[in-house]
């Protein structure tokens, strides 16, 4: 099925300028960026974004990477984009991820692993609308 699904450059990969790669490999991947911005994340947006994960052990952790520098987030369109997406950064851990997968390149740990990606299309609608609106998806 066609679908959307929603990505983050995360403030590793962005601080170590791999967000032109990161959208190359998106393109070349078949993908379409349909939504696109640049900012940072506060503590009450990630709060609010990674609901299921406060409270886990490794939040606060996750909570203080993800403010600590600029981001990308985008909104992308294809056939299967879910799991495609997902095949293009590879497992969450860089450790266990394939090579030539996008967390394999540029990920460090479990923690700083460079890519966000919805999980099901359940996430992917929660996740494209807490941050873009109508009029920011062409
Ligand atoms: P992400 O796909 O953005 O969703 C939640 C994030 O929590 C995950 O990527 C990881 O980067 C991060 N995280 C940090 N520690 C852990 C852990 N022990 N288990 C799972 N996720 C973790």
């Amino acid at each position: 099925a066609l679908e959307r699904t929603f990505a983050i450059v995360k403030p590793d990969a962005v601080k170590d300028g791999h967000i032109g790669e990161i959208l190359s490999a998106i393109e070349q991947g078949g993908l379409k960026i349909v939504g696109l911005k640049l900012t940072r994340l506060t503590a009450d947006i990630c709060k609010g974004f990674y609901h299921e994960h406060v409270g886990k052990g490794f939040y606060p952790e996750l909570e203080a990477f993800m403010t600590e520098g600029p981001v990308a987030l985008m909104v992308l369109e294809g056939e299967n984009a879910i799991l495609r997406w997902r095949d293009l950064m590879g497992a969450t851990d860089p450790a266990k991820a394939a090579e030539g997968t996008l967390r394999k390149r540029f990920g460090a740990s479990i923690g700083r692993n460079a890519t966000h990606g919805s999980d099901k299309p359940e996430s992917a609608a929660f996740e494209v609308s807490y941050f873009f609106n109508a009029f920011e998806q062409v």
